[in-house]
């Protein structure tokens, strides 16, 4: 599902010159795989995320996503893998507070020319996370964790086959916490292959696989 091969990604940093923030990694993750990424603050867990994602194109060597290679990819083909092959879900839940929980989850398709509304697919997608019965909630008028379980139906709304996910219990007390690793192990039994970078115990319990990046490099 995911292919990892030899990836590095540099920053320039002014006068120190480049510095390499991932430096030859690699990583396999197959289909219906939940993996944690665990490493210190600062070690390149979002780059390396970013990457897989198709939201950061500076790498160099191979990534191939859901089938899709990234390296090459031209922006239009680009955009279209991040709208239809990943989701992703961000410690902070980045939902739009004018807009209802069911809005927010339909979001994606406002991005996806020549598709229809998709209320039907985000109520689906909402029925999935267990907030059915608050779809028309305003983000104000819902607990933090079940503001993140709104942007998980938004990750989800386009059926992706990957959920990219950074931090994703950082913003919550244990207890909600828990609520969300539960769902993410139910949607994993259901056959999506979940990546998760944590700094979260139980977050790593729940996945089958840890893989620690330090220096640049994974390892196991
Ligand atoms: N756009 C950028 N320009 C320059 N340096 C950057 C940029 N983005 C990230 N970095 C640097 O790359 C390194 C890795 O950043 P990254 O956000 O991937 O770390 P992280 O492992 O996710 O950390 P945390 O656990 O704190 O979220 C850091 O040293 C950071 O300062
Ligand atoms: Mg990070």
């Amino acid at each position: 599902m995911i292919s990892v091969e030899g990836v590095s990604r540099g920053y320039d940093d002014g006068a120190r010159g480049t510095v390499r923030v991932l430096d030859g990694v690699k990583l396999e993750v197959a289909k219906g795989e939940f993996v944690a990424i665990v490493g210190r603050s600062g070690t390149g867990k979002s780059t390396l995320l970013h990457v897989l994602g198709g939201l950061d194109t500076g790498f160099t060597g191979e990534v191939t996503v859901a089938g899709t290679k990234l390296s090459k990819l031209k922006d239009g083909a680009l955009s279209r893998f991040r709208n239809e092959s990943v989701g992703f879900v961000f410690q902070s839940f980045h939902l739009v507070q004018g807009l209802s929980a069911l809005e927010n989850v339909m979001l994606p398709a406002a991005f996806a020319a020549g598709e229809g509304g998709g209320e039907a697919q985000a109520r689906e997608a909402l029925t999935r996370v267990g907030l059915g019965d608050k779809a028309l909630r305003l983000p104000s008028q819902l607990s933090g964790g079940e503001r993140q379980r709104v942007a998980i139906a938004r990750a989800l709304f386009n059926r992706p086959q990957v959920l990219l996910c950074d931090e994703p219990t950082g913003n919550l007390d244990a207890q909600t916490a828990d609520e969300v690793i539960a769902l993410f192990k139910s949607l994993n039994a259901q056959g999506l292959t979940i990546i998760a970078v944590t700094h979260e115990d139980r977050l790593r319990e729940a996945a089958g696989r840890v893989v620690s990046l330090t220096d640049g490099r994974l390892s196991t």
